[in-house]
């Protein structure tokens, strides 16, 4: 009887009238491998998809992620306002366009341009990258073609710190990857490493600020100088890009007179994430170039497109405006000093928790404290313990939802398992010092009863690379 009532097309079929959750679609599966061929209400949709997303993890506590995950409600605001914009439509949202231009100039000279420059947004460092690393083939192609020279077998040069996307680069755009492996006990690269890499088919190196696995700059001061000595020395000149995805927004701020970016000279394009460090929710990136001739003309794409002539630098077409403005936003709100107070309320909290996690004992902190890096906690087990890193990962997970990952770094380092805690603005004092106990608790349960199931593993965020 109760079945044939609850399937019946009664009042508490309508969602629009039903209590919430006692509407018809609540007793009903969820399209999975078709379109539905009826309609249900916005109440029952929104409610439906909202109740699922709650097994998604909390981003609050997603500390494996670089990208943001708060912003000011005013942000949100514009946000909201701006999300039916589409950025490329430059003729219909020309000031949209002019506030992309303004980030873009003050990105250049937050980088030490020497002078007026250019520049794209992207979807991501992912982006910036794959744009930023075609110019350099694009030069190095014409410069060969200039002297005659064969063009058929283009290299690239990076170390084994870099992010995934800079072989992806390779494999997609046909370049030679020449990736210098890391050592058993040093974890970013210089210039004695990259010297045995690099000739004539060379037509970049790649030096990361503010690495994936440990937060640690290349020593791209270093690179720039040998690199400037070899175009002293030779006829080879070798052009730097920074991945600068995390770093960008850190080190202005953190070590101002550090220099990695356009006041080294072989410096010749940066890529950095707004939506890491640059306070803005994930879908905003951006490229700067050194000099407008760093970015070859015919890269940029002329096209009439609904009536006016436009120039566009993008691997994407369609995308929105929201997340530029919120980068806007930031710049405007924050200026130098509240990008600054920023950070240092990061790096302070991330002093905290190293300190915490050291005093736990069983650990030990990668890095120096007298150490340029990006405001996070990297740390592996110290001793021979029944238990590793992933087992304290999953522990933590399993205890209190925490989501830190545990990984092993590249070759020729593999052997080193870590784990690392991104400090963001929702990690405040307080929650580090929690977060701190926690783990001492995971480790101390784990004595007990010794590493985690391999079922219980799987739980556990075994890349490093957000
Ligand atoms: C050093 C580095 N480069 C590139 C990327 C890719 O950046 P995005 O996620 O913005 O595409 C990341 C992401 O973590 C990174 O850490």
């Amino acid at each position: 009887m109760l079945a044939r009532k609850l399937n019946d097309s009664d009042e508490n079929g309508d969602a629009s009238i039903a209590p919430m959750y006692s509407c018809r679609q609540l007793r009903e599966p969820v399209p999975r491998y078709e379109l539905p061929a009826g309609q249900m209400a916005p109440r029952a949709a929104y409610q439906i998809i909202h109740d699922e997303l709650n097994l998604d993890g909390n981003p609050s506590l997603n500390l494996a992620s670089f990208v943001t995950t708060w912003m000011e409600p005013e942000a949100d605001q514009l946000i909201a306002e701006n999300l039916r914009v589409n950025f490329i439509d430059h003729a219909e949202y020309p000031q949209s366009a002019e506030i992309e231009q303004r980030c873009i100039r003050m990105l250049a000279d937050l980088f030490n341009a020497p002078g007026e420059t250019t520049g794209a947004r992207t979807q991501g460092s992912s982006e910036a990258i794959m744009l930023g690393a075609l110019s350099l083939k694009w030069k190095w192609r014409a410069r060969r073609e200039t002297a005659g020279k064969s063009t058929d077998r283009p290299n690239l040069v990076f170390g084994g710190d870099v992010h995934v996307v800079w072989e992806k680069f390779c494999r997609y755009f046909d370049v030679e990857a020449r990736i210098v492996p890391l050592k058993p006990d040093k974890y970013t690269i210089g210039a004695e490493d990259i010297e045995p890499h690099i000739d004539e088919n060379t037509i970049g190196v790649a030096a990361v600020l503010g690495t994936t696995f440990t937060g640690h700059a290349d020593d791209i001061r270093g690179m720039n100088d040998y690199l400037v000595t070899l175009k002293h020395d030779s006829d080879l000149d070798v052009p730097l890009h920074v991945d600068a995805a995390s770093g960008g927004f850190v080190w202005p701020f953190l070590y101002p007179e550090s220099e990695w970016d356009f006041r080294l000279e072989q410096v010749h394009s940066i890529n950095v994430s707004g939506h890491k460090f640059g306070l803005v929710y994930p879908g905003v990136g951006w490229l700067v170039f050194r000099d407008k001739s760093d970015l070859p003309e015919d890269l940029v794409f002329y096209e009439n497109y609904l009536g006016k002539r436009d120039a566009t630098f993008t691997l994407n077409f369609s995308t929105g405006s929201a997340m530029v403005l919120a980068q806007y936003y930031n710049f405007a709100r924050l200026g130098h000093a509240g990008y600054r107070y920023v950070m240092e309320t990061f790096k302070y909290n991330s002093r905290a928790l190293s300190e915490e996690i050291a005093a736990i004992g069983e650990f030990e902190l990668i890095g120096r404290d007298d150490e340029e890096q990006l405001p996070l906690v990297a740390f592996k087990l110290n001793g021979e313990q029944a238990y590793d890193e992933f087992d304290v990962a999953a522990q933590l997970s399993a205890d209190r939802g925490w989501m830190v990952p545990a990984y092993t770094l590249p070759p020729d380092a593999e052997h080193v398992k870590i784990m690392r805690v991104l400090v963001k603005a929702s990690l405040g004092h307080s929650l580090t010092v929690t977060l701190g106990e926690d783990i001492a608790n995971a480790c101390a349960a784990l004595k007990v009863k010794g590493g985690m199931h391999e079922s219980d593993r799987k739980r556990v965020k075994t890349s490093s690379a957000y």
